[in-house]
């Protein structure tokens, strides 16, 4: 493995209070960067501090998108030390997208390897306080300056990054979601599996209407039959009627969430009937008339496990657990939440040292 340069930046940011955060808004000092030639394959692995880069405005991922992401976190556990949370699940993932975008992979190790380097020279930016953590965005770009659509022969892979708290204004009260049938965000067989660019800049105009209406986000359905529910865009959805816990089966068109996989692994854990079956929005409407429409919340990276307090389709409004956070929604949130702050043992092999 190529060993990884260092250059450490000469003057240092200024770190803003935790409670100044918000989402994705300031970034550390420093940046993780490598190369990638045809020729060299990946090359030049780096530390440098952070800064923008040059880019050709003929570059690929410019003009056709062809680019892979994922997000993770670091968190500051009680005991001090910097862990991050399932990372190689998220590089697996962000290897599959690079897959699906004809992006050449990363050699896990090293990719691994990137991560811990970066998180470990800006360790002091990891914030200590619950609800607050570093938030790690690493992403292939084709660089290779062409216009045409074909793979591009050469791309930066790069880290970034960001020290987040919430990433809903709401915090961790219940957001109210919009269910959308005039758009759709995936048909399997897309990209709507993978962490790509373009997944997130087709979504905006319905999530800007969304925003106007006075709800958070949008709830998507499936592109086909606009009937069943995929997933809310900036995190998976599930959904407690009576005693099954039900979330969209992962058939290609929607992400498959890692913290959605941490929420399965636990509530199966502790005995419950959990099922990934396709789910109508009919059938959330029937149950919540019917009253046994228990709880709904989203899980993801950023969103953690956000409860939903309402949901609103052809202008019904469906209230949730009278707008309030459910048991079962408290529970796994403390239950991820601990584990990411090293409050509970990590049985299960979820966090990396830094
Ligand atoms: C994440 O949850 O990490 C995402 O990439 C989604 C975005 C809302 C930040």
């Amino acid at each position: 493995m190529e060993p990884i340069r260092i250059t450490r930046a000469t003057t240092l940011k200024k770190r803003p209070k935790d409670s100044d955060l918000g989402f994705g808004k300031v970034f550390t000092d420093h940046m993780f960067v490598m190369d990638f030639q045809e020729e060299k394959g990946w090359y030049d692995p780096r530390v440098e501090p952070y800064a923008p880069f040059s880019l050709d405005p003929a570059a690929a991922v410019l003009h056709y998108a062809q680019s892979a992401f994922d997000g993770l976190k670091a968190f500051r556990g009680r005991d001090r030390r910097v862990r991050l949370f399932r990372p190689q699940k998220h590089l697996e993932r962000m290897n599959t997208s690079a897959k699906r975008m004809c992006i050449p992979p990363l050699d896990p190790d090293l990719a691994l390897k990137s991560l811990v380097t970066l998180v470990g020279i800006d360790r002091d930016w990891v914030p200590a306080s619950v609800g607050h953590a570093l938030y790690v965005r690493p992403t292939i770009v084709a660089s290779e300056p062409f216009l045409g659509v074909r793979p591009a022969h050469s791309y930066i892979y790069f880290v970034i990054l960001s020290p987040v708290g919430a990433y809903y204004p709401e915090g961790m009260n219940p957001v109210k979601i919009l269910v959308v049938d005039t758009y759709v965000r995936a048909v399997e067989g897309g990209v709507g599996a993978v962490k790509t660019a373009g997944n997130y800049a087709a979504s905006l105009l319905a999530a800007e209407e969304a925003k106007h209406a006075g709800y958070t986000q949008v709830l998507w359905l499936d592109g086909v039959h606009r009937k069943y529910l995929d997933e809310v865009g900036t995190m998976n959805i599930m959904v407690k009627i009576g005693d099954e816990i039900i979330t969209p089966p992962l058939t290609g068109a929607i992400l498959p969430g890692v913290t959605r996989d941490s929420a399965l692994t636990l509530m199966r854990e502790w005995g419950l009937r959990v099922s990934e079956r396709q789910i109508s929005i009919d059938e959330v409407r029937e149950a919540a008339h019917r009253g046994t429409l228990d709880e709904v919340w989203g899980t993801g990276t950023a969103a953690v496990i956000s409860p939903v307090g309402e949901l609103a389709y052809k202008g019904e409004r469906i209230a949730i657990h009278g707008g309030r956070i459910g048991g079962l929604t408290q529970r796994l949130y403390d239950a991820i939440v601990a584990i990411q702050y090293a409050t509970a043992p990590d049985t299960r092999g979820w966090t990396v040292d830094v």
